[in-house]
């Protein structure tokens, strides 16, 4: 049988972090969703995209449908399908000595994310929208600018349907990756608000690592200092993401690990997560040296 796209309900998360700059970002996408326009988060890798769009969807407070970007996508992965057959048979036996049957055969078709969130006036999240191939998101188009869901004939015979006023989109991307999947069209660009997000701010990346491992702050401050300091570090070809400090701080507050550079649990901690088996440890290791102390 076939399936219908789960709806989730979503709250502002309550381990969401807001710093002066999380919530000017909030506040700008916000007032842009509320007038009824796209909002597009853009940024590499560990920007918080993700989180953001769905403590935005959890704001705006109506039920949210997710949709993840993918290559294999095709216009009826977003739109719907027919997904199988009914058949309905009548018997008819009202004179005795006669039975007349009738069946009647007719195409399933099941809704997918996209065309329930405009039907119902859900809020859509397209989180990697750019993963998905441009003929995909083709159907986006009238979307986004008329408001009609152009569908094909076989839905009940309906060609589009007019989308509820309080549908709203967010979508996310990571340009670092169009060179290798597909640029999105700027025709779907030029339809929707982009806000470019850079790596936050030390002051955000520390309280959201913080909150996200329970170290205290004074400690977390410096796994974030050297996080950043090896992203920023020409000589070093990986950037190391916020969840590198996350994952740093997490497991060496779950253990009798101290922030010192003489505690080698914590050494080996920093060299494990942030060089990803790269050759790199020399390097990483004065980092260490000179930030922690
Ligand atoms: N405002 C925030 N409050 C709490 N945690 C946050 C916040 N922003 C980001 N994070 C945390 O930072 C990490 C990275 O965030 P997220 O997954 O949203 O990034 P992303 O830009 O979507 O990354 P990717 O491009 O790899 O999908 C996650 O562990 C997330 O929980
Ligand atoms: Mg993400």
């Amino acid at each position: 049988m076939a399936q219908q796209a789960t709806v989730l309900r979503l709250e502002p998360g309550k381990d969401f972090v807001v710093t002066p700059l999380i919530k000017s970002i909030c506040r700008r996408c916000l007032a842009y969703l509320k007038a009824g326009y796209p909002v597009h988060l853009s940024g590499p890798a560990g920007t918080g995209k993700t989180t953001l769009a769905m403590h935005l969807a959890g704001v705006i407070g109506r039920p949210v449908m997710i949709i993840y970007g993918d290559e294999e996508f095709g216009s009826s992965d977003l739109l719907g399908n027919d997904k199988g057959i009914v058949s309905k048979r009548l018997v008819d036996n009202f004179v005795h000595s006669v039975v007349k049957t009738e069946e009647n055969v007719s195409n399933v078709w099941v809704d997918q994310r996209l065309t329930t969130a405009c039907k119902n006036g859900y809020t859509l999240v397209y989180d990697e929208f750019s993963r998905s191939r441009a003929e995909a998101n083709n159907v986006l188009l009238s979307a986004l600018e008329e408001r009609l869901l152009v569908l094909p004939e076989s839905r009940y015979g309906e060609s589009y349907i007019n989308i509820h006023s309080e549908f709203r989109a967010i979508f996310t991307s990571n340009p670092d990756e169009y060179a290798g999947v597909y640029t999105p069209q700027s025709a779907l660009l030029d339809r929707m608000i982009t806000i470019n997000l850079g790596c936050y701010d030390a002051q955000t990346e520390a309280a959201i690592t913080s909150a996200k491992s329970g170290m205290p702050e004074k400690e977390s401050n410096k796994i974030v200092e050297l996080v950043r300091h090896i992203r920023e570090n020409q000589d070093i070809s990986f950037d190391p993401t916020i969840r590198a400090s996350i994952m740093i701080a997490d497991i060496v507050n779950k253990q009798e690990v101290k922030v010192k550079t003489d505690d080698r649990v914590f050494i080996e901690t920093c060299l494990d997560v942030i060089c990803k088996g790269s050759d790199t440890s020399g390097q990483v290791k004065k980092a260490i040296e000179n930030i922690i102390g």
